[in-house]
């Protein structure tokens, strides 16, 4: 049995987490900053780094109490080490540089999306490859594929604006809260989907994502038709995100010769996004695989999961390794 200490704190939450055998979450403790920048209408990263300075030790000691553990019962302790805000990333990292150093425990830095897409083996053990994972968060879009062979190959990626980026730019247009997404749907339940037909940016060419098009065109319409109701908007601009997203997801399926398509990142929690694509797949046959809400947002659960399958196909990170908030997801295999 593998146990390992899981630390994420690339942004604005402060998250720690057990998971034994890279599968099985024995606790999970997520501090979310939300109020804390919710008045600046996006992250602010200094405010994030003192926060995280501060909530860092109570988190910890929280994840291993849930767990009925300590340190002495730890392999190993993973931290998010990229992407994600420079100063954020040092903590957690640096937490977790401490605490192996103290316990005499391996140190194992990790991806911040490779993290995302361990998320669905922890809501479903038994996923294997080949398949595509859509990572939809606030800051990056892309697919992924797993191939037989335990490779993943970053198949598209956005050339402009993330999807959750476009839903909290969107947000902020139509003076809704922050973080947008989860704002944006909750309006959206009230709109007709069908009520503007916005541009489904590169729908038909291959598996790369445009968003900032999409955003501008919603600037315009609100400019030009400011008597459309709000909630009309929402659903327009929602529907035309799902659309793209699940259309892209499906053909990378096809093209890689997946059998199952999986969900990650805080927009996979979209509830429109998450019937889309289980309709989709069943309609072409295809196994979905749609982690937890509390699993798709960020969270430490997805980074100790990594960090078991990272330590047992490449050994510990050394511990002169420091963070990498540009860092890209490497092309090489993944331990599945
Ligand atoms: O993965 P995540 O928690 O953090 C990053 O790594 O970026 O994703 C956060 C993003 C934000 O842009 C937020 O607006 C979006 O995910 N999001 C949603 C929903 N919940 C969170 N977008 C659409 N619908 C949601 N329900
Ligand atoms: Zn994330």
């Amino acid at each position: 049995m593998t146990r390992v200490l899981g630390i994420e704190t690339s942004c604005d939450e402060t998250a720690a987490a057990v998971v034994d055998d890279g599968t099985a979450i024995r606790s999970s403790v997520v501090s979310s900053q939300v109020d804390l920048h919710a008045r600046y209408g996006g992250v602010v990263p200094e405010l994030a780094s003192r926060a995280h300075v501060e909530l860092i030790g109570s988190v910890v000691a929280r994840a291993l109490a849930d767990a009925g553990t300590d340190l002495a019962g730890l392999d190993a302790i993973a931290a998010v080490h990229g992407p994600g805000l420079a100063g954020a990333l040092i903590v957690g990292v640096s937490a977790a540089k401490a605490l192996a150093l103290v316990a005499g425990k391996p140190y194992v830095g990790v991806h911040h999306h490779e993290a995302h897409l361990y998320a669905a083996r922890l809501e479903d053990p038994t996923l294997c490859p080949p398949l595509v994972t859509l990572v939809v968060s606030g800051g990056h879009t892309m697919i992924v594929g797993v191939g037989t062979d335990g490779a993943y190959r970053p198949v598209g990626a956005t050339v402009d604006d993330a999807a959750g980026e476009a839903f909290d730019k969107v947000a902020r247009l139509l003076d809704l809260g922050y973080p947008g997404g989860p704002e944006i749907e909750r309006v959206a339940r009230d709109g007709d989907p069908a009520a503007i037909l916005f541009p489904r940016p590169m729908l038909h060419d291959g598996a790369d994502f445009s968003f900032s098009g999409l955003k501008t065109a919603v600037v315009h319409h609100r400019r030009d038709h400011p008597e459309v109701p709000v909630a009309d908007v929402a659903a327009s601009f929602q529907a035309a995100v799902v659309e793209v997203c699940t259309v892209k997801l499906l053909r990378a399926a096809a093209a890689t010769g997946a059998d199952t398509v999986v969900l990650a990142g805080g927009v996979a929690a979209n509830a429109a996004l998450r019937e889309a694509v289980t309709a989709g797949a069943a309609a072409a046959g295809l196994r979905a695989v749609l982690p937890a809400r509390g699993l798709c947002t960020d969270n430490a659960a997805m980074v100790a999961a990594a960090g078991a399958f990272r330590l047992a196909a490449d050994g510990p990170t050394a511990l002169d390794d420091g963070v990498a908030p540009g860092l890209r997801l490497p092309d090489r295999s993944a331990g599945w």
